[in-house]
C-alpha cells in the first residue's frame, strides 16, 4: 500500500536509473543501521520455513525466489537485498575490465505494458574491484554474473571470461556466463554452440584451478530470442559439458503485442525489454530446455514473473529457481516474500510437503516427468 500508492508515485517522477539509485541506496543504508538488517527482515523476508528452502547443489537456499543479474551490477548490496527477502541474490554482470555502460538515458518504463527497456551496457566497476567486496562473510547465498568486457574482441572473449572468473569463482556460491544481453554488440553471437563451448570450457577450467576443493556450480544464460534449435543446440551443449544449470531467459529484442504507443517505444530506442511482455517466451524456453534436457541440470526460470501463479507454472514446469527483476520495481518491497509464501502456499494445496517436490511436476513429457520424480526420491 505505502510502496503503491506513496514510494512508487514519487520513485515514478524521476529518471528510472536515479530512481533505481535512490530507492537501493536507501535499503543499504537501512540494512547499515544498527538492528538494520533484522529490521529488514522482519518486515519483509518470508517466514523461514522448511517448505520453502531449496536444497541444490550443496546449498541450502532458503527461499526459491531470488533477484536477477542486473540490479545489483557492482556486489554493493546482496546483504540488504538478502534481508529484504530474497532466497538468492545475483551479483553482477561483472566484466574483466571496468565500463561505464551506454550514455544515458538508457532505461526506460513502459507501465501500460509492465515492462522496462535497458540499453545499460554491463555499467561496471569491473571484476578485480569487486573481489574484495564479495570476499567476507555473508549470511546470503550470492550468484556471480560475469560478461565480456566491450573492448574485448569475440576471439579473445574466453580469456576475458576466464579472468573474471579467476577473480570472482572463489566466492561464488554459482557462477553464470552471461551471453545473452542484448547491449554488447556481438555478444548473443557467443550463444553459438562454436563460441559459446571454448568459453565454457575455459572458465570451468579456470574454476576448477581457481576453486580445487569444490566443484562451483557453473551455468549459462540465455536470450529468449534463440531459435528453438538452438535452444536445443545449448541444451546439447549443457549435457556435454556437465554444466550446473541454465537460467532462462535474458531481456528480448522483440517489441511485440505491447500496449504502449509504437512511436513512444520507438523512441525510446535500442535496447532490451523486460517484465510483463517476455512471460510466454521465456516460459516456452524453459519448457523446451526441460524436455530437451530430462530431469537435469538444474533451471532457473526469469522473465516477466509476476505473481505466485507465474512463479508456481514455472516451477512445475521444471524451473528449481525463479528470479525477478521488473516485478520487483513495478510491485515493490513485499514481492519477494508474496512469491515465497504464495508458492509454498499452491505448494502444499497441490500436497506437497515442499515447494521442491512440485519442481517439474507438470512437464508434458511423461518420460522426463517420472525421471524428474525419481530424481528428487534419491536426493
Ligand atoms: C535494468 C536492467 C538491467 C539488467 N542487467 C542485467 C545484467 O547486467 N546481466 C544479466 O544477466 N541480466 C541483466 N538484466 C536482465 C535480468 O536479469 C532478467 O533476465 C530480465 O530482466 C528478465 O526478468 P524480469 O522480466 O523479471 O525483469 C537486466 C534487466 C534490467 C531490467
Amino acid at each position: 500500500m505505502v510502496y503503491r500508492h506513496i514510494l512508487r508515485p514519487l520513485l515514478y517522477r524521476m529518471d528510472p536509473e536515479k530512481a533505481h539509485h535512490l530507492a537501493f541506496g536507501a535499503l543499504r543504508w537501512t540494512a547499515a543501521l544498527p538492528g538494520g538488517k533484522a529490521m529488514l527482515r522482519l518486515a519483509l523476508s518470508p517466514k523461514a520455513d522448511p517448505a520453502l528452502a531449496i536444497k541444490v547443489w550443496d546449498l541450502e537456499i532458503p527461499s526459491p525466489v531470488g533477484l536477477a543479474a542486473g540490479f545489483d551490477k557492482d556486489a554493493i548490496g546482496y546483504e540488504a537485498l538478502g534481508a529484504a527477502g530474497f532466497g538468492f541474490v545475483e551479483v553482477g554482470t561483472l566484466t574483466a575490465h571496468p565500463q561505464p555502460g551506454n550514455p544515458k538515458p538508457r532505461l526506460f518504463r513502459l507501465p501500460k505494458d509492465r515492462a522496462l527497456l535497458n540499453r545499460m551496457g554491463f555499467n561496471n566497476g569491473g571484476s578485480q574491484a569487486a573481489e574484495p567486496r564479495l570476499d567476507r562473510p555473508r549470511s546470503t547465498i550470492v550468484g556471480v554474473n560475469i560478461g565480456k568486457s566491450k573492448i574485448t574482441p569475440p576471439a579473445e572473449a574466453a580469456d576475458d571470461y576466464a579472468l573474471s572468473a579467476a577473480r570472482l569463482a572463489p566466492h561464488a556460491d554459482y557462477l553464470v556466463v552471461n551471453v545473452s544481453s542484448p547491449n554488447t554488440p556481438g555478444l548473443r553471437d557467443l550463444q553459438a554452440v562454436e563460441s559459446l563451448e571454448p568459453i565454457l570450457r575455459t572458465v570451468r577450467e579456470t574454476c576448477e584451478r581457481a576453486v580445487p576443493d569444490r566443484r562451483v556450480p557453473l551455468l549459462v544464460k540465455i536470450a529468449p530470442d534463440l531459435a528453438d534449435e538452438d535452444v536445443d543446440a545449448v541444451a546439447e551443449l549443457t549435457r556435454a559439458l556437465d554444466l550446473e544449470g541454465v537460467i532462462a531467459t535474458n531481456t528480448t529484442i522483440s517489441r511485440e503485442g505491447l500496449q504502449t504507443n509504437p512511436a513512444t517505444v520507438r523512441g525510446m530506442g535500442n535496447g532490451g525489454l523486460s517484465g510483463a511482455p517476455l512471460e510466454a517466451r521465456s516460459l516456452q524456453v524453459l519448457r523446451r530446455l526441460r524436455s530437451a534436457l530430462g530431469p537435469e541440470p538444474v533451471l532457473v526460470a526469469v522473465g516477466g514473473i509476476e505473481d505466485p501463479d507465474d512463479a508456481w507454472v514455472r516451477v512445475q514446469a521444471g524451473a528449481t529457481l525463479v528470479q525477478v527483476y521488473t516485478s520487483y520495481v513495478y510491485e515493490g518491497p513485499y514481492l519477494p516474500r508474496r512469491l515465497a509464501h504464495g508458492l509454498g502456499r499452491r505448494a502444499k494445496d497441490a500436497g506437497f510437503a515442499r515447494v521442491q517436490d512440485a519442481v517439474g511436476t507438470a512437464v508434458a513429457s511423461p518420460g522426463v516427468r517420472e525421471a524428474m520424480a525419481q530424481s528428487r526420491d534419491i536426493s
